[in-house]
């Protein structure tokens, strides 16, 4: 076996995003495109020399052949040993537990989430460091800095490594093992939540229906929700991972998991839904007949989180991305713990968790975690919600009605513009930029704006400050819109509008949410100028 050191040149576009790079399929398949990003993330970690690294990823489409010259790239560079799921198969949550369980020095993730898979579809990687959490900013820029320099990448000419059993071969002088995917991510849920509880909801005649999307949670959320817990075979549907998802759109939320929001809204419906998205690290919460928004999910298991063995001693505090809506600081206020505002993406949770300061955050964008691993964290969240619906014996719907009546609602809604032309996207945020300071003072739909700025976080751990992270436009009444540009999209731009409305515990709580927001709506229009800049009359995606 030879080690070819293989000339190359800067290939443009591999600018790692809101989580690592994603590009379409035939990109990363393109010649030299995934050996010089792998030996840039190698070359930017200082090298793999004598390391352990964790490898795996959802299934996609390429992901089997992406592992391979994953593996000989790391063989090549001298890696002491790489630990692998059986068939190159770990969801994103288990990497994450794998890297900190084993002591890693790192692992490479093969995902592009909730984007589609396939060969005219998206690929995507990303590089985890030891504390199992997504590269910080800092890493990312010396990665991309590395991409447009490489000249050479170093690989082993050798044979596939068989990745189809667990055990341990060898690529070169590099170890491999092969683990059960699910085995210790399991292990992990059990300690953190109480089993015979839920065991003996799910044997008092509770239902569930769990909607693996046909990606990488179908095997955890058989063995966890069937074989361990008992849920009813057939509970988890489209459970087997397949590379382009089935065709569909693996993202948990009530556009894409329609399939599931007919079922529970429906006359039969069980009386729990979720599902997760293709990575795994992603999660949908409803009830019988009552979608929970990702923002009042989070703000709920914060209240609740006590009821499971792993936080029973109660939380250090929550973090929430700064377009989550502020329900959950409403349950830190109440509790008297801190509560963080980050900007969009779970790197920038990674130091409020290491340094002990927060034990729960999420995203509005169906990410929800805890300090358990340091990446979101589907099942997880699944999970909590049964280990609470247990303790307190009520439905979903009980549930939140009594939430709201504590804290009060924040009605929410985010609505998606994509494939933007990139210089309308920024036409539109350069424009709102240049007039932040005047619309203090200013009415819109009878709502006054109290404070706008272009977000900007300054880490409370190592003080790096990550600017331009969206425009926030805050309204005396509580009231919220927040603008800015993903960070994940692969084609054009895409811009995100997040709208929130505050009704305090004795106010208007049943209102159909797009309903409440209708004045936030108009006021987004009227400051934004959305329609003209986009050319479209309404969202693409509303969620
Ligand atoms: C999106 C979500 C963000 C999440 C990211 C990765 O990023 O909005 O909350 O962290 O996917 O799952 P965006 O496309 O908005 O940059
Ligand atoms: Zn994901």
């Amino acid at each position: 076996m030879t080690v070819t050191t293989v000339t190359t040149s800067p290939i443009d576009g591999q600018k790692p995003g809101t989580s690592g790079l994603r590009k379409k399929t035939r990109v990363f398949m393109q010649r030299h495109f995934l050996e010089n990003f792998v030996q840039s993330i190698i070359d930017a970690i200082g090298g793999v020399e004598g390391k352990t690294l964790v490898l795996g990823g959802d299934g996609r489409f390429f992901n089997d052949r992406a592992a391979q010259v994953i593996l000989r790239i790391c063989a090549a560079n001298g890696a002491a040993k790489v630990i692998v799921g059986r068939d190159a198969l770990l969801s994103t949550p288990a990497a994450s537990n794998l890297i900190r369980k084993r002591a890693a020095d790192g692992g490479f993730i093969m995902s592009a989430s909730h984007n589609p898979g396939g060969e005219n579809a998206d690929f995507g990687l990303k590089f985890n460091g030891a504390n199992g959490g997504p590269a910080p900013e800092s890493l990312t820029a010396r990665i991309h800095d590395r991409t447009r320099e490489i000249t050479q990448y170093r690989i082993l000419e050798t044979q596939d490594a068989d990745l189809s059993q667990p055990g341990t071969t060898s690529m070169g002088g590099m170890e491999i093992e092969i683990v059960d995917p699910v085995a210790d991510y399991a292990a992990l849920m059990e300690q953190i939540f109480d089993f015979d509880a839920i065991r003996t909801l799910l044997e008092g005649g509770f239902t569930l229906r769990f909607d693996a999307m046909h990606a990488v949670t179908g095997p955890y959320a058989t063995e966890i929700l069937e074989n361990r817990l008992g849920a009813a075979e057939g509970s988890v549907v489209n459970a087997t991972p397949l590379p382009d998802f089935g065709g569909g759109h693996p993202d948990p939320n009530p556009v894409w998991a329609d399939q599931l929001m007919k079922v529970m809204m429906g006359r039969d419906a069980p009386d729990f839904g979720a599902a997760s998205d293709g990575d795994g690290d992603r999660n949908m919460i409803v009830g019988r007949g009552i979608y929970v928004t990702p923002s009042d999910s989070l703000a709920v298991l914060a209240a609740n989180a006590h009821h499971a063995p792993g936080y029973m001693a109660g939380l250090s505090g929550v973090a929430r991305s700064m377009p989550t809506s502020r329900a959950a600081d409403l349950v830190a206020e109440k509790a008297g713990i801190g509560s963080y505002e980050t900007p969009t993406g779970w790197k920038f949770f990674g130091n409020l968790l290491d340094a002990g300061k927060v034990t729960l955050c999420g995203e509005e964008s169906a990410g929800t975690g805890s300090d358990h691993v340091r990446e979101k964290d589907g099942l997880w969240a699944v999970l909590l919600w049964l280990n609470i619906l247990a303790a307190r014996k009520q439905s979903v719907a009980a549930i939140m009605r009594d939430h709201w009546e504590e804290y009060g609602r924040n009605y929410y809604s985010r609505h998606d513009y994509e494939a933007v032309p990139a210089e309308d996207a920024n036409a539109l945020m350069d424009r709102l930029r240049g007039r932040l300071d005047d619309l203090k003072g200013q009415e819109f739909s009878g709502m006054t704006v109290e404070a706008a700025d272009d977000f900007a976080y300054r880490d409370p751990i190592d003080e790096s400050v990550a600017e331009h992270q969206g425009i926030r436009i805050a309204f005396t009444d509580g009231s919220r819109i927040v603008l800015r540009l993903s960070g994940t999209g692969t084609e054009g731009a895409t811009l995100r509008v997040y709208l929130e409305r505050y009704q305090p515990a004795d106010g208007k709580l049943d209102l159909p949410v797009q309903d409440a927001l209708s004045p936030v709506v108009a006021a987004a229009e009227e400051i934004a100028q959305i329609r003209k800049h986009t050319g479209k009359d309404a969202p693409d995606v509303t969620t």
